[in-house]
């Protein structure tokens, strides 16, 4: 059974009423570009994005070679499974491969896919039975990094959060932050539905009482050189907003070829989680979102929802370069919240998903959308709405 309350983002993120947002255009000569505000044409609902065999929620997704690589949270199958995540591929056709209202998603590993640790009461769903819970949800897309022959290294930053089972709060403030990498290799995974091999490559790659870089999103440089990891601050209790590292993309693993803005300059010391000098404003709401760089507007933008993290309101913020300024997050579409549970929760953006990986004039977005069944389950559903800025 789906727990009806088991995956809302993690932290549940408090307003925060101080956001110093940039006022106007404000011409950066050293970088020679201005903020850009995306204006919407239109938007629709063109599909359903689903795998019949899961009842999952929280999806995000990334182009992998010729298809869409698919990673979701708390996943409830037919055959009575239950895991904190899954994965999936599904087909283009001229843009998704959209079959009677669905975009199906596929994939034959029906096992847990990131998984839970022996200290995060594994091997499955980290349901400990004493009503606490290690929820390893992935918050963010893999990003990918391209090998040679069309492999892709595909890298996926997970808090190892601790949270009772019951109310969702967490156990532990600012846990510790896992890596996970996914192999992908056209012999092996390019034709069907073997999904890519998930190894942990360090548990404790942010160690607890850090910055959790990654793990509120990443974008990729246009050039494709370097990635940039949004993590959040905390002051202990609450979300103070994103913080932000780089290091180039061939060396993720690498914790010693990261650096990290603070005070407005790269350091080769990470900031501590609590340093309000480390926050980048209104890169992101805190609620959860995906960023990317769009060669469209030449901006890195972040699409998704609002502080509080319920509903399916999308708002967009832009930014010249990573580091910002960041426009202040606008709203610009409205889904349909669901009838049952939750509602609506964990809006994304999948660029992949475009002709053009994100580069052309529209964006395709999803939400988890929870509504009661015949029987009066909460079944969640992700509607996949297609929206071209003008
Ligand atoms: C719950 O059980 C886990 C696994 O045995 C243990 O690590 C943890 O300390 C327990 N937590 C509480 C609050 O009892
Ligand atoms: C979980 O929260 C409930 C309700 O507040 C509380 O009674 C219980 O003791 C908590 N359990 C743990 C392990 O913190
Ligand atoms: C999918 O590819 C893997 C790796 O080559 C292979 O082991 C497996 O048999 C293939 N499955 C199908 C259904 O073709
Ligand atoms: C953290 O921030 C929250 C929200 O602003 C505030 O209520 C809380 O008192 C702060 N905690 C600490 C330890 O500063
Ligand atoms: C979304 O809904 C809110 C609340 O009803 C409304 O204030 C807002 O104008 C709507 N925005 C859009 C873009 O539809």
């Amino acid at each position: 059974m789906l727990a009806p309350f088991a995956s809302i983002f993690s932290a549940f993120a408090l307003l925060h009423c101080a956001l110093a947002s940039p006022t106007g255009p404000t011409p950066d000569k050293t970088i020679n570009k201005r903020a850009v505000t995306p204006v919407l044409s239109a938007a629709s609902q063109v599909a359903t994005a689903s795998d019949p065999y899961w009842n999952r929620d929280s999806c995000t997704s990334v182009r992998v070679q010729y298809r869409e690589f698919w990673t979701c949270r708390d996943s409830a199958g037919s055959g009575g499974e239950f895991y904190s995540s899954t994965a999936s591929w599904s087909d283009f056709n001229n843009g998704p491969l959209i079959t009677n209202g669905q975009l199906y998603l596929y994939g034959d590993d029906h096992g847990e896919y990131f998984k839970n640790q022996a200290d995060e009461c594994g091997p499955t769903a980290g349901i400990c039975g004493n009503n606490t819970r290690y929820a390893i949800w992935p918050d963010s897309p893999p990003l990918p990094v391209a090998g040679s022959n069309n492999a892709v290294k595909l890298y996926t930053w997970i808090k190892k959060s601790c949270l009772n089972q019951s109310t969702l709060a967490p156990l532990t403030q600012n846990p510790a932050t896992s890596l996970y990498r996914s192999d992908y290799s056209p012999a092996n995974q390019g034709t069907n539905k073997t999904l890519p091999p998930v190894t942990l490559v360090n548990e404790n790659f942010w160690p607890a009482n850090s910055i959790p870089y990654g793990d509120y999103g990443w974008a990729i440089s246009p050039d494709g050189k370097t990635a940039y990891l949004y993590g959040q601050l905390s002051n202990g209790t609450a979300n103070q907003g994103a913080a932000l590292a780089r290091v180039p993309i061939g060396s993720i693993e690498d914790k010693s070829q990261y650096s990290y803005y603070n005070n407005g300059g790269w350091s080769s010391t990470a900031p501590s989680i609590t340093s309000t000098s480390a926050r980048i404003a209104n890169a992101g709401t805190m609620g959860q979102g995906t960023f990317y760089y769009s060669s469209f507007f030449s901006s890195y933008l972040w699409i998704g929802a609002d502080s509080i993290n319920l509903g399916s309101g999308f708002y967009v913020a832009t930014a010249p370069a990573p580091e910002g300024p960041w426009t202040s997050p606008t709203l610009f579409y409205n889904g349909t919240n669901g009838n049952a549970g939750l509602g609506a929760y964990s809006q994304q953006a999948h660029p992949g998903l475009t002709s053009s990986n994100g580069g052309g004039n529209d964006i395709y977005l999803t939400f988890s959308k929870n509504d009661n069944d015949a029987n009066g389950n909460v079944q969640t559903s992700h509607p996949l709405i297609h929206a071209i800025w003008k």
